[in-house]
């Protein structure tokens, strides 16, 4: 299968990209991104190969030659996306809702999909996401309304659209993956993630995804496992998840590229 994938250079993007790239029903993975992936990234030797990089500035515009090329895919994850602190509401509005509802209304219109294999769009969403719009956080709301106005969008066509909840997760601590952290996480994200990954894992294991798992569990959407659900939370999908076979091979044992694909 052929898989789109939004926001490659984030935290969940790179774990969900790596697991694409481990997984051999993914023939293609194709990066819808605004810049090419780091030389800092780890990924396995086989990331070239299965690799095609869109380079792609205005998420808010998808032109038809684009939409066409992207509706040929199998499925798209949607984890474009950051965090809302230091931005007014209509800032991450047009950035969380506009962008991802511009996205599939465009392959909407392309004709993605079909009867016989609907095309997955999942959506990162996050644990608190509000569809009712009633919380008093600003991003839960408006992730809420994505939740809430996509599957709305997507009915009738031969798209699905599919809410994964993760809980609160961050860049692998391994050594194999320092360079990666430092790059990814400054200075006051790292000492957050010191203080607040123990109390999530210890006391709030509710409200927290181990990052590899997000990768695995997001590809298994993409995969059009669990099609008789549309919104999975992040309990539900650890459990899902636990019931899964392991994978063959870790995820971390890669090398490192020296070159920027
Ligand atoms: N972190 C958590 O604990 C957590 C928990 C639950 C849900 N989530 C959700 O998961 C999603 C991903 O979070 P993350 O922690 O992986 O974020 P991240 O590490 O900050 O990565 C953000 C990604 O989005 C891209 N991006 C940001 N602004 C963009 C723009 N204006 N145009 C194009 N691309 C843009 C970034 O590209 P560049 O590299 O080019 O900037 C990067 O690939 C978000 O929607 C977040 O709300 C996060």
């Amino acid at each position: 299968m052929r898989v789109i994938l939004t926001g490659a250079t984030g935290v969940a993007g790179l774990s969900i990209y790596r697991a694409a790239l481990a997984d051999p029903s993914v023939s293609q993975v194709t990066l819808l991104t605004r810049r090419a992936i780091p030389s800092w990234a780890v990924l396995p030797p086989n990331a070239n190969e299965k690799t095609q990089v869109i380079l792609h500035d205005d998420f808010k515009m998808y032109p038809p030659e684009l939409a066409r090329g992207l509706a040929e895919h199998d499925a798209l994850i949607w984890a474009l996306g950051k965090t809302s602190l230091g931005m007014s509401e209509a800032q991450y509005t047009e950035l969380t809702y506009t962008y991802a509802m511009n996205a599939a209304t465009a392959l909407k219109d392309a004709g993605a999909g079909s009867p016989e294999r609907p095309f997955r769009f999942v959506f990162i969403s996050g644990v608190q996401a509000n569809p009712k719009g009633e919380s008093r956080q600003m991003w839960a709301n408006v992730k809420g309304r994505v939740e809430r106005e996509l599957p709305a969008l997507l009915e009738g066509s031969n798209m699905r659209a599919c809410i994964y909840r993760p809980g609160y997760f961050f860049p692998s601590d391994t050594k194999e993956f320092r360079q990666e952290r430092m790059q990814q996480r400054g200075y006051g994200r790292r000492l957050a993630d010191l203080i607040f990954t123990p109390i999530y894992t210890t006391f709030l294991p509710r409200f927290y995804t181990p990052i590899e798992e997000l990768g695995r569990a997001t590809i298994e959407l993409a995969k059009n496992r669990w099609l008789e659900k549309d919104l999975f939370t992040n309990v539900e999908m650890r459990e899902l998840m636990s019931a899964l076979p392991a994978p063959d091979a870790p995820v971390a044992a890669k090398v490192r590229r020296d070159r920027e694909l």
